[in-house]
């Protein structure tokens, strides 16, 4: 017995060590990134999600074609519905991302996407794993700030491979062992090290740090932290630190030392767990939205699920927009409308934190999402 499941799984990882050395030389073979300003028209596909998701994407939808009306009337932007990434559709389908609707987003530039629920169990993938897989999305970039604070902190977290890749493909020798397998590449790690010091370059910051727990997994971040410092090299100005990522998740709740952190690069674990956290400091992680960018595709969304238990509740109506809505100032901006996203990120500090007129408490007690969404474009200089 024991030896017909050592025998598989040799098997299960010769095809796995093959498939992410294809992946390899798919990354290198990559075509140069999409220049925006050159396209004549941007396609922006609209994904409703699931639960509170076509609440909250109808308020974006709105404020999109307010910011956009122009551009929208001359063709040089399109808005795209597209239907069908519902956890309905999908159960029935058995199908994370049903083809077709995989097609329409690969025929848009860029997606704004509600919230996708990921059924517990079963076998099905998340669909924000899937996308991000198929359209090579390696960045996932995430902003925190509590002003106040001087905190203005931006994460550079590696979104297609680490331990999500190959997270549903693990080997078993059951009642024994389970193994799943991390996977650091060289072009994979390159590529998010090279966007976060683009980044920070391009903004005047001085510091990246470099968040891996090298002392344990030796080979995976190990190389991620070599990989990164040659990066570095070619940005004399910025200075690169090594953390680890348990005394960094510490730091971040340390107000002596946590405002001196300005970018951060990590692998996609821990930048999950860790953009988690530093959303809870900005205001919970309702307040903060989030970017997956890779060269030919960039998709924005909520940091937050699709909420079903206000959807039980029958408080679907009564759901935040604020992390949406940032999604759509990051979407703005990576297009090139920098100055209506500006104007979005103004109307919504105003609007949330400054005069909050009105205000959405996730309850009847508070706004409607419609109402806040009103109060945000009445704000829109
Ligand atoms: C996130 C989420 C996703 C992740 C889930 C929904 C698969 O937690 O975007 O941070 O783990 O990456
Ligand atoms: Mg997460």
């Amino acid at each position: 017995m024991r030896e017909e499941y050592i025998k598989k799984a040799v098997e299960q990882f010769e095809v796995l060590l093959r498939e992410q050395l294809d992946r390899v030389d798919r990354m290198r073979a990559g075509a140069a990134p999409k220049d925006y300003d050159a396209l004549e028209t941007v396609t922006v596909g609209l994904i409703g999600g699931d639960g509170i998701g076509p609440i909250i994407m109808a308020e974006a939808k709105r404020l999109l074609e307010k910011l956009l009306a122009e551009e929208i009337s001359s063709g040089r932007i399109v808005l795209t519905e597209i239907e069908g990434l519902t956890i309905e559709n999908r159960l029935a389908l058995g199908k994370a991302v049903p083809d077709d609707v995989l097609a329409a987003i690969k025929a848009c530039d860029v997606i704004l996407k509600g919230p996708t629920t990921t059924p517990k169990g079963g076998t099905m993938e998340s669909a924000n794993v899937t996308l991000r897989r198929e359209l090579d999305l390696y960045a996932n970039v995430r902003p925190v700030s509590v002003p106040e604070e001087g905190i203005d902190w931006m994460f550079y977290r590696e979104n297609t491979e680490g331990e999500y890749v190959l997270g549903s493909r693990g080997i078993e020798a059951p009642g024994d062992l389970a193994m799943d397998f991390k996977v650091t590449t060289e072009p994979g790690t390159r590529r998010i090290a090279r966007a976060a010091f683009e980044y920070a370059k391009a903004n005047g910051k001085t510091n990246v740090a470099i968040v891996t727990k090298a002392n344990i997994m030796k080979k995976t971040d190990g190389n991620f932290t070599r990989i990164c410092h040659e990066v570095a090299a070619d940005y004399p100005e910025i200075t690169a630190d090594d953390w680890y990522i348990d005394i960094m998740t510490a730091n971040l709740v340390n107000p002596a030392i946590r405002n001196q952190f300005q970018v951060f690069v990590l692998p996609n674990l821990y930048g999950d767990i860790i953009t988690d956290e530093a959303a809870e400091i900005q205001g919970g992680v309702g307040t903060a939205g989030s970017a997956n960018m890779g060269d030919r595709y960039a998709m924005f969304e909520a940091i937050h699920g699709s909420a079903p238990r206000m959807v039980e509740e029958g408080l679907a109506d009564y759901a935040n927009p604020s992390s949406i809505f940032k999604a759509a100032e990051m979407l703005l901006r990576h297009i090139g409308f920098i100055d209506k996203a500006d104007r979005l990120a103004s109307a919504l500090h105003q609007a949330g934190e400054i005069e909050k007129r009105v205000v959405v408490t996730g309850t009847k007690e508070g706004a409607t999402c419609r109402e806040f969404a009103e109060y945000v474009m009445e704000k829109l200089a």
